[in-house]
């Protein structure tokens, strides 16, 4: 049985005190909760606060929403895998589409960052999806399988359970357009059938997939009730802390 797992992308917002604020109201709403993961996704600008305010809290993780592939050096501007360990960061998003479309990230770029990643014990969260036109051409497996085997070549099958895929549909990030649970639900078991050809099916099995596009907590539990549907990466309703904690409390229901 693949625990959910339910993560706040903050993306380039939050200051150290809405932070604090955030965590603060998260945790008094949240209660104690044990049977899905959550992992909040600051700024880096935040994440030594986020950290401070989870205080005792140690079942909530960190991750941060970028790294560099090398481990340290004259790359000015850049943050690297043992830096977010130094800082007890857990998780790290890669390959968004954000930095994918806006930074020119490549599958081969994003594929070094997923390997370094694994070298400093960091688990990636990987995410992958097409564009509103690649789906109109009828081409969605196709990006999807290009996206995969390009972003996750040479991991190990343990390094591949290790890894959280987030399947994001450009079109429905940020648009208030959600894919509807059929539409996501295909996608995450195509996912998980390349997953099975590149490593085996149990392997495949074990790999969590979130679903990430205008999660909401009006369209969370039925995305999240889909068989494939492992969690959830929310971008937009995640900076409110009541409608992120609805969202974590709808992954608990079947
Ligand atoms: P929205 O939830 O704002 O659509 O963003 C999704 C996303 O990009 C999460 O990584």
């Amino acid at each position: 049985m693949r625990k959910k797992i339910v993560a706040a992308n903050w993306k380039m917002n939050m200051t150290q005190a809405e932070a604090a604020r955030f965590i603060e109201s998260m945790l008094l709403d949240l209660g104690e909760i044990t049977d899905v993961e959550v992992v909040i996704v600051p700024p880096f600008t935040a994440i030594a606060k986020v950290m401070e305010a989870l205080g005792r809290a140690q079942n909530i993780k960190v991750g941060a929403q970028n790294m560099y592939w090398e481990k340290n050096g004259p790359f000015t501007g850049e943050i690297s895998g043992p830096l977010l360990r130094d800082l007890f960061v857990h998780y790290v998003v890669l390959g968004h589409s954000e930095r994918r479309i806006l930074f020119g990230e490549t599958d081969e770029i994003v594929n070094r960052k997923v390997r370094a990643a694994h070298e400093a014990t960091l688990r990636p969260i990987v995410c992958i999806g097409e564009t509103l036109e690649q789906r109109d051409m009828g081409n969605v497996e196709k990006i999807l399988a290009i996206q995969m085997r390009g972003s996750l070549a040479g991991l190990n099958a343990k390094e591949l359970q290790e890894t959280v895929i987030a399947y994001e549909p450009v079109w429905a990030i940020g648009t208030g357009r959600n894919a509807t649970p059929d539409q996501a639900q295909e996608a995450h078991a195509f996912v998980r059938h390349i997953l099975g050809e590149m490593a085996d099916d149990a392997t495949a099995e074990r790999v969590r997939i979130q679903y990430g596009g205008s999660v909401k907590p009006e369209n969370a539990r039925e995305l999240m009730s889909q068989p494939d549907i492992d969690g959830a990466l929310v971008g937009g309703a995640s900076l409110d802390p009541r409608s992120f904690v609805q969202i974590v409390k709808a992954a608990r229901e079947r």
